[in-house]
């Protein structure tokens, strides 16, 4: 049986809105959808994520009176230097209905006014990790406009919904880079000067995915820490599940405000 109709059959036919994208430590936020869960493992062509505080389900139900498809873990680039990891969940957003994804991850700020506990939506992103999911697709659909890869309705929506929710988001420029170390110092400073707020390991391959596959994009990012020599801080995935419930919890105020208004 096709993917497709495997997974329609035990979540049914209608359609998806939106399709979100879980990051580290985040994962619960499926918990509150009411539908369907799937184990990737008996999705074929799903990826096995490997990092712990990822919750590999993916969930189909309703959130604040939306149809919607939750990852609830990704994997990436450095798990196994394969970039386009994430193909087939995202085209499965896509053949699920759904017309846009909200990415989340987990992330270092090295924007001085920023902190962790705080959540920043993205504007933009460079792609410092060099590498791209779309390398290897013969078809001239490869050479994808990155305009607005960050939709500009949607963040006013998502804006909106922050306001709303009496929720501090800042707005921002996430670098990609491909981990899984953490950044250097000297790195930090010259993205910083290269006009990058966050710094992440994921979302950006998701988002490239998303635009090619012909899905709006918006991303958030919950800040765990400051970026690598912002501060005394030692940096580890330890400490990024340990901080990032914090900004999770603004996260969902904000997911659920703009879900609540696509409703109906
Ligand atoms: N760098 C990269 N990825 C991250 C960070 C960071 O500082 N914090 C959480 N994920």
């Amino acid at each position: 049986m096709a993917l497709i109709d495997l997974i329609r059959e035990k979540a049914g036919p209608e359609p998806i809105k939106f399709g979100l994208v879980l990051g580290s430590g985040l994962g619960h936020i499926a918990d509150a959808v009411d539908g369907v869960s799937i184990d990737y493992a008996d999705l074929p062509g799903f990826p096995h994520t490997g990092v712990s505080g990822h919750n590999p389900n993916l969930v189909i139900g309703t959130l604040e009176g939306v149809r919607v498809a939750v990852l609830g873990g990704r994997m990436h680039y450095y798990e196994k230097g394969e970039a386009d990891v994430m193909r087939v969940p995202i085209e499965v957003l896509r053949d699920l209905g759904a017309d846009a994804i909200i990415a989340t991850n987990a992330a270092g700020i090295c924007n001085p006014n920023g902190q962790p506990g705080d959540i920043m939506m993205l504007t933009d992103h460079i792609n410092f990790a060099g590498a791209n999911p779309l390398i290897g697709e013969a078809t001239d659909k490869r050479f994808v406009d990155m305009r607005d890869a960050y939709d500009p309705e949607m963040r006013t929506a998502l804006i909106a919904a922050a306001k709303a929710a009496n929720v501090q988001m800042s707005q921002g420029v996430y670098a990609w880079f491909s981990g899984p170390s953490f950044e250097s110092p000297a790195e930090i400073r010259a993205i910083r000067r290269m006009g990058a707020d966050a710094v992440g390991m994921s979302t950006v391959p998701e988002v490239i995915l998303a635009r090619f596959f012909g899905m709006k994009a918006a991303a958030i990012s919950v800040i765990t820490n400051m970026a690598a020599g912002m501060s005394n801080e030692t940096l580890s995935h330890e400490h990024t599940k340990k901080m990032a419930p914090i900004g999770a919890a603004k996260l969902e105020k904000v997911l659920r405000g703009f879900l609540l208004q696509h409703s109906g």
